[in-house]
């Protein structure tokens, strides 16, 4: 099963080519960081027009790097959740590519695609680790959109079992990046910051009590907090900067860890799985890793971040579940939830 997988639910292009949901066989991918980095973040419209600019040439580059037949059997798209317009320009590209290439259309959904990177075999950010992950399996998504705990039964059939109750954890590193003067995306950049740190700043936990829901823009304000009596963003010293941004991560990602691997063991899940562009963190990651009594799957960065490969391996697993493909009303679904 050959799939071609195809991502543009934010500010990244993406076109791959997966076998048996498991084998990149070519892996295209386009980022607008730098464009929306002068704005602060992602601007919708500038990101739809870049997609519709990026997706003709990103293809012929997949195709020459192919260097022959790409002998597919389907095409696959993240048609949510995601920006509008960007999900819009994804969906219309692959349909016409579908109807072109005379293969089946399958929308998929854009944070199973993030789970389903686990399953790439040369993925692995741990290279010892060899195989599917072991299921069940209790994953966390954490995004610039979301912060969802699912638990994975066995393919297409998970429950959502925690989710954050407003900003996600990806948001607000970009949000405290924002307050510390630093640029976009957040999160590589205060990952990198932190380790200058001296003396980190203690910040509350973004866990609720009495349920496996998260809260982080408690964690956010308490960091504006801090800014403020520090004089404001302009005020800041390079060491206030590190200092806060340490805090601010370590808080981030104890609380992201811990909530996984309680989730994990009331589940009695076989293993836990990151997954989404905060998962490309590498404190998250070794939180896990430290204190995890259960393999842990993990994706390299690259699989991390949004991609079409994860799009393409997650379709391999729909289609053998016997998912009919689009008949023409596949559209864009920005507010897709994550139910099975
Ligand atoms: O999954 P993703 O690429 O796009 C969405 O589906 O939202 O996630 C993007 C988010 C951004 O908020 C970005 O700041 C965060 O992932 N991110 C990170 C790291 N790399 C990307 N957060 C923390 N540490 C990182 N190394
Ligand atoms: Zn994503």
């Amino acid at each position: 099963m050959r799939v071609l997988g195809i991502e543009s639910s934010c500010d990244e292009t993406g076109i791959a080519i997966v076998d048996d949901g498991r084998h990149v066989i070519v892996h295209g991918l386009s980022s607008q960081a730098d464009i929306h980095a002068r704005f602060g973040g992602v601007v919708p419209e500038i990101a739809s027009r870049q997609h519709l600019l990026t997706f003709p040439t990103l293809l012929r580059d997949v195709m020459q790097r192919h260097d022959g037949d790409l002998n597919l059997d389907a095409i696959a798209v993240t048609y949510g959740p995601g920006l509008a317009g960007s999900l819009l320009v994804g969906v219309n590209f692959a349909k016409a590519l579908a109807m072109a290439w005379d293969l089946p259309l399958y929308g998929i959904h854009h944070l199973e695609g993030h789970v389903y990177a686990n399953w790439i075999a040369d993925g692995q950010w741990d290279s010892e680790l060899r195989g599917d992950p072991l299921l069940p399996s209790v994953a966390l998504i954490v995004s610039g959109g979301h912060t969802d705990i699912v638990l994975v039964e066995e393919h297409g059939n998970y429950r959502l079992l925690s989710e954050t109750r407003d900003d996600a954890a990806g948001e607000a590193f970009d949000k405290v990046a924002r307050l510390l003067g630093l640029g976009y995306p957040g999160g590589p950049i205060i990952e990198r910051v932190a380790k200058e740190a001296t003396d980190p700043v203690r910040f509350p936990s973004p866990l609720i009590r009495d349920s496996w829901d998260f809260s982080f823009s408690g964690l956010k304000t308490a960091v504006l907090r801090v800014v403020n009596e520090r004089g404001g963003t302009d005020a800041l010293s390079g060491e206030d900067v590190a200092n806060i941004a340490a805090g601010f991560q370590q808080t981030a990602v104890v609380g992201l860890a811990d909530r996984l691997l309680e989730v994990a063991r009331a589940t009695k899940a076989k293993s836990v799985m990151l997954s989404g562009g905060v998962a490309a963190n590498s404190a998250l990651g070794e939180e896990v890793l430290r204190k995890a009594d259960m393999p842990v799957w993990r994706p390299r960065p690259g699989l991390c971040t949004d991609n079409g490969v994860m799009i393409a391996a997650r379709a391999a697993f729909v289609i053998e579940n016997g998912a009919q493909p689009d008949d023409g009303s596949l559209d864009a679904v920005p507010s897709l939830r994550m139910t099975a």
